[in-house]
């Protein structure tokens, strides 16, 4: 059979052509549209990144679940010190011949902080010690100090600051008075437990002798170049010695009334004996009587210097 040509084949071949042409049209719509994608999908695709991306700086959201509240907690806390402290290297050398430079003395010891703080950064120190230093006119005596005690005190691994008070003014010096002031003062910045009493230009020759508070008030300059490496006598408590904030307030501090050289430490050792007359003075000349005036305060990169007016004697 045949099929039908003619006046009957004219609209079957044009409809032939039209399909032809709308399946062209198609496909070429199609690859357009295949194409016009695939350019725009890599061009918004972000770049790749080997690293994380970065945090953003903002704040954290004020209600984190609970996998972020975990992450923002600090870690757990450091172990405590060992006592005695493993950096501790035994007899030191200590001479005065050279003099010393401050800036030097601030480079070798970076993690002192302003005003002579510091705390040891991978363990709890086992106590928090104020140095209080009863000071005149002796800087080149505490420029020796600085360089010596920062090392020292740092291989102890005591949370500690170093607060030098400065009596102004010409008036009589008053050693044990400026003690107190100290303490007062260095319980005003810091929950300090621990208290060492120091004169300017004694410096240990041993790091083995901690700078820390005992189970009893404690002397610590116990052998001194000056006295022979010997006590000049059994009761001499002069120098430095170590009191806890509640040994310290038990005997109402140190007195007030001793201005000039001498006789302030006796009366300080003698505050822990039973000796009648020192228990009576000591309830009425102390921390409960002390009167004082802080004239300025500086804070230095080594220590912090508290200059005050603590009067003078009744004349
Ligand atoms: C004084 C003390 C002094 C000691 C050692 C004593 O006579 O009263 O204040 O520390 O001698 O020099």
């Amino acid at each position: 059979m045949k099929e039908a040509q003619g006046g009957a084949a004219l609209p079957g071949t044009s409809l032939q052509r039209a399909c032809r042409l709308l399946v062209v049209f198609c496909a070429l719509h199609l690859s357009a549209t295949l194409l016009y994608y695939l350019a725009g999908s890599s061009a918004l695709r972000p770049p790749r990144s080997p690293e994380p991306p970065a945090r953003s700086p903002g704040p954290p959201p004020r209600s984190p679940g609970p996998a972020n509240r975990s992450r923002a907690q600090p870690g757990p806390p450091p172990p405590d010190c060992p006592d005695p402290s493993p950096l501790l290297g035994g007899a030191l050398r200590v001479e005065f011949s050279q003099p010393v430079n401050l800036e030097e003395v601030e480079k070798i010891n970076p993690e002192v902080r302003e005003g002579g703080r510091y705390v040891p950064k991978d363990c709890k120190a086992l106590q928090k010690v104020a140095i209080i230093i009863p000071f005149r006119n002796r800087d080149e005596h505490l420029k020796y100090w600085l360089y010596y005690l920062h090392p020292i005190l740092q291989r102890q691994q005591l949370d500690y600051g170093v607060y030098v008070i400065n009596q102004d003014g010409e008036e009589t010096f008053n050693r044990a008075k400026l003690l107190n002031v100290g303490f007062e003062e260095a319980l005003k910045e810091y929950d300090y437990d621990c208290f060492v009493f120091s004169d300017v230009d004694l410096i240990p020759m041993d790091d083995r002798n901690i700078y820390k508070c005992y189970s009893q008030p404690r002397h610590l300059s116990v052998s001194m170049d000056k006295f022979g490496f010997r006590l000049p006598y059994n009761q001499y408590f002069g120098g430095v010695s170590a009191l806890s904030k509640e040994q310290f307030i038990k005997i109402n501090g140190f007195p007030n009334n001793y201005w000039g050289w001498g006789g302030e430490d006796d009366d300080i050792y003698n505050r822990f004996d039973r000796i009648a007359h020192t228990r009576e003075t000591m309830n009425s000349d102390g921390l409960n009587t002390l009167s004082y005036k802080v004239v300025k305060t500086d804070k230095y990169p080594l220590y912090t210097k508290i200059t005050v007016d603590v009067g003078s004697p009744k004349k």
